[in-house]
């Protein structure tokens, strides 16, 4: 195909309409948008008749965990990218929370030569922050492939931390391009800890990390963005009262997300499903489910992401408090959101804005996440008709299984295609897991970030 294709009769999701017509992609960019159709196949042009379905530009996960270096068993970059074809995602930008972590040049050139060998898809990579490693986090500055700095202010899984005013002070006066912060206030954190250390039904989870414990590290690192004039992207924010504060104190410096499983999940899921649900910051409650959504359609929050943390089944039977945070959710992030709008809650134009042209914006992507004349081909032909219960077994995550097991969802790609060539492939109500039609290596390139 080398990146030329003909997709006629497919309901266009444009960024400013949906109309029913067809596009054609020449080395791997959007060459042609045609309302109305009426191109036709030249010299044997590979075409795809898309009719009774939605043509969306490809996902922007910002937010994954690959596991790669370290924990293969978990996922690896292999892995990690054929599950994000398989979810109509086109592009990922990986965590540094490795073994060992991606704190240097060298770990982040090792995993951007590993990604060059194995994935389907575009990528970026964070550096990790440590509290004493500033030199090395501007050794990489506006390197390609590297998205930002991240900073755990608060413990989470693995080692990285840097939770004292100075390291954090250093780190914002020193360091160019977007601090993403993992938002939790680590004395509080570690007080509570040891008070809910005997409790271990699920629900204290939640209660044990609190909304103060990220109320007050989303508080503290905005106060540093506008100490330092940095510009920051709060991750997975949760709760109602983060959000409502960031309506009045975000600014032009800050920009933040919220995961599909904290717009979908509440207290009453975290009962059912149990440790499956556990991630940090926690799954909360109602009141913050919705108010995200209302935050999200405000434009207060910026982007949906998954925050795929993929945690053996093995793992996770240690049961609660031992099993560790986490969850898998970067292939199954489109579907749940479509079937969102399906059901009414949004629509999807909005989807399409928060899931690929929001972070497309957040991070400086230039050329992606929307359906443009002049941008690159990476695109998602999703079936909009057809609902179908997923379960553990129709994953590509290596550690097989999904939070969704058992959900009826809507939404699922047909077609994924990274510049022009299909890397994913699905039947209409054929099998859920479908086909990874791309050679790891054979597609995605490294990605450019304009603001760092
Ligand atoms: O639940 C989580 N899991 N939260 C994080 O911050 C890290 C992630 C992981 O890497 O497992
Ligand atoms: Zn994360």
């Amino acid at each position: 195909m080398t990146g030329h294709m003909l997709i006629q009769n497919a309901s266009l999701i444009l960024p400013d309409r949906v109309t029913r017509g067809d596009l054609r992609v020449t080395n791997g960019s959007i060459a042609t948008i045609a309302p109305g159709g009426g191109l036709e196949p030249e010299n044997g042009e590979y075409t795809i008749d898309a009719t009774g379905l939605h043509l969306l530009p490809g996902v922007i996960d910002p937010h994954v965990h690959f596991r790669e270096p370290g924990q293969p068993e978990k996922e690896d970059l292999r892995s990690g990218s054929r599950a994000a074809a398989a979810g109509g995602v086109t592009a990922f930008l990986d965590m540094p929370n490795n073994i060992p972590n991606a704190t240097n040049r060298a770990t982040l050139e090792a995993k951007i030569d590993l990604a060059a060998k194995k994935t389907v898809t575009h990528h970026g990579f964070f550096v990790g922050a440590t509290k004493d490693n500033v030199d090395d986090l501007q050794s990489v500055e506006g390197m390609d492939g590297v998205c930002g700095i991240k900073v755990f202010m608060g413990s989470s899984t693995g080692d990285l931390l840097v939770h004292e005013q100075k390291h954090l002070e250093d780190i914002f006066s020193n360091t160019g391009g977007i601090i993403a912060t993992h938002a939790e206030d680590e004395s509080r954190l570690q007080t509570r800890i040891s008070e809910y250390a005997h409790r271990t039904d699920i629900a204290a989870h939640a209660e044990c990390r609190d909304v103060e414990c990220a109320f007050l590290a989303t508080k503290r690192a905005a106060g540093l963005a506008r100490d330092y004039d940095h510009r920051l992207h709060i991750v997975h924010l949760t709760s109602a009262k983060e959000a409502d504060w960031l309506v009045a104190n975000k600014g032009d410096l800050i920009t933040t997300e919220v995961c599909t499983q904290h717009l979908t999940f509440d207290q009453d899921d975290v009962e059912e499903l149990g440790v499956r649900a556990l991630m940090n910051p926690p799954i909360r409650y109602t009141e913050d489910r919705e108010t995200l959504w209302k935050r999200l359609k405000d434009g207060t929050i910026d982007c949906i992401v998954t925050d795929h943390a993929p945690h053996t089944l093995e793992a996770k039977s240690a049961g609660f408090p031992g099993a560790p945070a986490g969850m898998p959710g970067v292939e199954t992030s489109l579907p749940v959101m479509l079937t969102h709008a399906v059901g009414g809650k949004c629509s999807v134009t909005d989807v399409v804005s928060w899931m690929c042209a929001g972070p497309a914006k957040v991070y400086g992507i230039e050329k992606k996440g929307s359906i443009i004349e002049g941008y690159d081909a990476d695109l998602t032909l999703v079936d909009l008709e057809t609902h179908r219960i997923i379960s553990d077994e129709d994953t590509w995550t290596k550690v097989r299984w999904t939070p969704y097991a058992g959900r009826d969802l809507t939404g699922w790609p047909i077609y994924t295609i990274v510049d022009g060539e299909i890397v994913h492939r699905r039947e209409v109500g054929g099998s859920l897991k479908g086909i990874s039609v791309a050679e790891p290596g054979s597609t995605g390139r490294v990605l450019k970030f304009n603001r760092f």
